[in-house]
């Protein structure tokens, strides 16, 4: 096509420029709180086959776009298929969350293979191409992958934990092997995302969903320098890559985790303290956020409350509307409509 592409007011505020009415998405905006997602849900089988059917996995990347009109949509996959690319088993058992084979000795981690299979992961850019195809061009495309600390912190438990101890023990009981499982997550999410930026992502995401547990030492050494080194190995080979970085939890280490990875905008949870954002994040990057998801199950007047200050407190810079991390399946669909309409009726600064 010859035709200029129309702006996208996302990557607007990426490159610098706020907008009057903040763009809006919500994390994990393709899931069980909407019926439609369900049904395909049922018809998928499995979670992992739903993530590698492309057709599927387009559909319900698209279904929160044409309910909500989202300024971006994500692609529907998951942070665990590179840990599944390496060729670890990888399953989602119904109610009950991920289960891996932990990898939680140094002779394990002896086994690990340093390079996935990525035609394991093709049906994921066969998913982005077509996402792309229909996607009114005003939205943009967000690809994602999970941190390597967050990632391997299932990988080395095997599961989700509450507190992540089997991967923080063993980074300090045996941080070499514990460094050879972070490096092999590195290199290979550099190559999972310059995948997905070819098959047509616009932005590319890095959930760090378990950076707040982390010691400021190991957070530098575990969350901040592998993410730093996945940003540049990014740009290394795209050098205007847009990237959002999610360190929940990160709290007073944020700005030093935006300063050292070098991306373009953070996105923050619902304790970041405002005037610490502002003048320390904001100043230097987008920030998106953060409404927290249980207000938006309650509804009322404590999710108008969450709405407004959000606006309030980072609407007057460059500011990606989102909740602190991602919607709850018990949210009511009303809520989101209504929140929505409240953040785009956004008049300016009172
Ligand atoms: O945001 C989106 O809509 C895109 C899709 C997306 C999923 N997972 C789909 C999913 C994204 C971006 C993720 C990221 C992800 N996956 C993270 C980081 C972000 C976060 O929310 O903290 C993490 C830690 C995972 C790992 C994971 N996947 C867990 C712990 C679970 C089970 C818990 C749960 O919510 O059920 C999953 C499964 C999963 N990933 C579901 C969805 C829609 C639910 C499974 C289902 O539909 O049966």
């Amino acid at each position: 096509m010859t035709q200029a592409s129309p702006t996208k007011p996302f990557l607007e505020v990426l490159s610098g420029r706020r907008q009057p009415v903040p763009p809006l998405w919500m994390m994990r905006q393709a899931g069980r709180y909407l019926p439609e997602y369900r049904d395909v849900r049922a018809k998928a089988g499995g979670f992992l086959d739903l993530c590698f059917t492309p057709e599927l996995a387009a559909e319900v990347t698209l279904q929160p776009i044409r309910r909500f009109a989202f300024d971006a949509a994500i692609i529907f996959s998951d942070i665990l298929v590179i840990p599944y690319a390496l060729g670890r088993d990888v399953r989602f058992e119904a109610g009950e969350g991920p289960r891996l084979d932990p990898l939680d000795t140094p002779d394990k981690v002896g086994t690990l293979t340093s390079t996935a299979d990525f035609t394991k992961l093709e049906p994921v850019f066969e998913a982005l191409r077509r996402v792309r195809r229909e996607l009114d061009p005003k939205v943009a495309l967000i690809g994602f992958c999970g941190a390597p600390w967050t990632v391997a912190t299932y990988m080395v438990a095997g599961q989700g934990t509450p507190d992540q101890a089997p991967a923080r023990m063993m980074a300090y009981r045996h941080p070499d092997a514990f460094a050879e499982i972070i490096d092999t997550i590195v290199g290979n999410s550099i190559h999972y995302l310059l995948g997905q930026l070819a098959a047509g992502a616009d932005v590319l995401q890095i959930f760090d969903t378990w950076a707040g547990v982390l010691p400021p030492r190991e957070f530098q050494r575990w969350s901040v320098e592998p993410t730093r080194r996945i940003v540049d190995g990014v740009r290394r080979r795209v050098p205007n890559a847009k990237i959002i970085g999610f360190p929940r939890g990160a709290g007073a280490l944020l700005p030093g985790y935006v300063e050292a990875t070098g991306v373009d905008a953070v996105s923050i949870d619902w304790t970041a303290e405002p005037s610490m954002i502002r003048e320390r994040v904001q100043s230097r990057v987008a920030v998106q956020g953060n409404v927290d998801p249980l207000a938006l199950i309650a509804g009322g007047d404590a999710l108008d409350r969450s709405i407004d200050d959000v606006l309030a407190n980072f609407a007057g810079g460059r500011l990606i509307f989102n909740l602190g991390h991602g919607i709850q399946p018990e949210t009511p669909i009303a809520h989101v409509e209504h929140m929505v309409k409240r953040v785009r009726s956004y008049k300016g600064p009172s």
